[in-house]
C-alpha cells in the first residue's frame, strides 16, 4: 500500500495537460458490448478503475488491447459469459453499467449487487426500475441481480428521477439498453452530465437513434444492431477542477491544456467569486484540432463561499471535497451543502486533523476559515476525499502523510508526478 509524503507549503506554476474522463470512459467501454466488432476508444486514461473495468469486460468475453499510441481497442465479437462477478463489482461500483448492455445484447445478465461505499449507500433501485419497464424480469439470487429478457426489450416511457435528482449511471444503463429495444423509449428526468452526453454521442456514432442529447428528456428509437466505432472521450472535468483548486490553494498559476470550460460553468463561477482568476484560451493539439485551455491564478486572499452540490449543470459533488480544502483557508465562514450524496464527508475529520475548522451538521458543513493548515498523517477514504487531502498537503506547513493513496490512483493518472512538474514536493513510498 503506497503513501504520499507531501512537503509544504509550495506555490504551483506551470502547464498541466488534462487526460480523458474516467467517468465518460467507463460507460463508453460498456457500450462496446452492444456491438459485435472492434471499437477504438481514444483518450481513455491509464487508471486503476479503467484496468478493473477492462478485466470485467475481459471476463465477459471481450478482448482488450492498448495500441502503442494509447488507443484502447475493444473487440466485443464474443460475449459468452454475461456475468459481472462479485470479485470485480466489489472493487468498483461502476461495474453495474454493464447490466443494461449485457441484457440488450444477450437477453440475460447476472451482475453482483453493488454494496455501499465510503460516500454513502448508493442504491441502484432506479436502474432496475428502468430496465423492468423495458420488459426485463429481474430478481436477486445469492447477492447477484439476475435480469432476463429472452425475447428482447420493448421501448416505453420511463421516469428516472429519484430522491436526489437524476442518476448518472442509471441513465447510462437504461439508455444503452433502449438503443436495441423494439420501438421508442422516452427517458424523462435523464441525467444531463457531460459524461452522459459523451456516451450518447458515442452510441449515435455506433448507429443508435437518440434525440434530446444533453436534455433531461431523451428519445430513443430502437435499432436492430449497432456497429463498432472509433470514438474520442472528452477531457476529465473533475481533473480540471482539481488542478484549478491546486492553483488556487497554493496562490499559484497553472495553465491547463485540453479542457472544456463550457462543461464547468458552475465551477468557474464559484472560483471567480472566491477571488480566483480563470481565463479561457485556445490551443491546437497535435492533430491541429482547436482545444480550450485555461489559465487559473490567485493573487489576493481566498473569499468565503456557499456551495450546494447538485446534478449537472449544478456544482458537481465530485469537486465538493477539493473546494472544502480551499475554503478551509478562506477569510471568513463558508457553507457547503451536499445534495447528491448527503454522507460524502469522510474528508471533514481528516481536514480537521490538519487544523481546518469544519463542523458538520447533517448534509451541511460549516467552514470557519483558518490562517494556515498544518501537516499531519491523514487517511484517504475515497477518490475525491484523497484529492482534497493532497491539495491541503500542498499548503500545510510540514510533511503531510496521506495513507491509502490507491484511492487517488483510481481516478488521477500519476497525480504526484504531474503536480511535482509544476512545483509540488510529493514523494510516493511503498509501505
Ligand atoms: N440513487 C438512487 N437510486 C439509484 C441510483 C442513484 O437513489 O438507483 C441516488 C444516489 O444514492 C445518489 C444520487 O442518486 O444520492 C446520484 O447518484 P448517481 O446514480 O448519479 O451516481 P452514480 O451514477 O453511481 C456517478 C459517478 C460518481 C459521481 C455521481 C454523481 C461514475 C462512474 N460515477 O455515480 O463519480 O459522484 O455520478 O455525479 O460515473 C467519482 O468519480 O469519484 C464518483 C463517485
Amino acid at each position: 500500500m503506497d503513501i504520499f509524503r507531501i512537503e509544504g507549503p509550495v506555490q504551483l506554476s506551470g502547464v498541466v495537460s488534462i487526460n480523458g474522463s474516467k467517468n465518460a470512459s467507463l460507460p463508453i467501454m460498456a457500450a462496446t458490448i452492444l456491438t459485435a466488432g472492434k471499437s477504438i476508444l481514444k483518450a481513455v486514461p491509464h487508471l486503476s478503475d479503467i484496468s478493473v473495468f477492462s478485466q470485467l469486460l475481459g471476463r465477459l468475453g471481450c478482448e482488450l488491447t492498448r495500441s502503442p499510441n494509447g488507443d484502447l481497442c475493444i473487440d466485443s465479437r464474443v460475449i459468452d459469459n454475461p456475468v459481472g462477478e462479485y470479485e470485480i463489482v466489489r472493487r468498483m461500483r461502476a461495474s453495474i453499467c454493464v447490466l443494461g448492455p449485457l441484457l440488450a445484447r444477450c437477453g440475460r445478465a447476472e451482475v453482483s449487487m453493488p454494496g455501499g461505499c465510503a460516500i454513502g449507500d448508493r442504491p441502484i433501485d432506479i436502474h432496475l426500475r428502468g430496465l423492468r419497464e423495458l420488459g426485463a424480469k429481474i430478481h436477486l439470487k445469492s447477492g447477484y441481480i439476475v435480469a432476463e429478457a429472452p425475447r428482447g426489450l420493448t421501448g416505453c416511457d420511463i421516469f428516472m428521477g429519484g430522491p436526489f435528482g437524476s442518476t448518472v449511471l442509471g441513465t447510462a444503463n437504461v439508455l444503452m439498453a433502449s438503443t436495441l429495444a423494439k420501438g421508442k423509449t422516452i427517458i424523462a428526468s435523464a441525467a444531463c452530465e457531460p459524461e452522459i452526453v459523451d456516451l450518447a454521442n458515442c452510441l449515435t456514432k455506433m448507429g443508435a437513434k437518440i434525440d434530446g442529447i444533453g436534455s433531461p428528456r431523451l428519445i430513443i428509437e430502437g435499432v436492430k444492431e449497432l456497429q463498432p466505432a472509433e470514438y474520442q472521450v472528452i477531457p476529465d472535468r473533475i481533473e480540471v477542477g482539481t488542478f484549478m483548486v491546486a492553483a488556487a490553494i497554493t496562490a499559484g498559476q497553472l495553465r491547463l491544456l485540453n479542457c472544456r470550460l463550457d462543461d464547468m460553468m458552475a465551477v468557474v463561477d464559484k472560483l471567480r467569486n472566491i477571488g480566483v482568476t480563470v481565463e479561457k484560451g485556445k490551443t491546437r493539439d497535435e492533430r491541429r484540432e482547436t482545444r480550450d485551455e485555461v489559465v487559473v491564478a490567485r493573487r489576493g486572499s481566498i473569499k468565503p463561499a456557499d456551495i450546494t452540490t447538485q446534478p449537472y449543470p449544478g456544482f458537481p459533488t465530485d469537486l465538493q471535497a477539493q473546494f472544502m480544502a480551499l475554503l478551509s483557508l478562506a477569510k471568513g465562514n463558508s457553507v457547503v451543502i451536499e445534495k447528491v450524496f448527503p454522507d460524502r464527508f469522510m474528508h471533514v475529520a481528516e481536514l480537521n486533523r490538519m487544523a481546518a475548522n469544519l463542523r458538520r451538521e447533517g448534509s451541511t458543513v460549516i467552514i470557519a476559515g483558518v490562517k494556515k493548515l498544518v501537516a499531519a498523517p491523514v487517511m484517504a477514504s475515497d477518490l475525491r476525499a484523497s484529492a482534497a487531502l493532497v491539495l491541503a498537503g500542498l499548503v500545510a506547513e510540514g510533511t503531510t502523510v496521506v495513507n491509502r493513496v490507491y484511492h487517488i490512483d483510481r481516478g488521477y493518472e500519476r497525480i504526484e508526478e504531474r503536480l511535482n512538474l509544476v512545483g509540488a514536493k510529493i514523494f510516493r513510498e511503498g509501505i
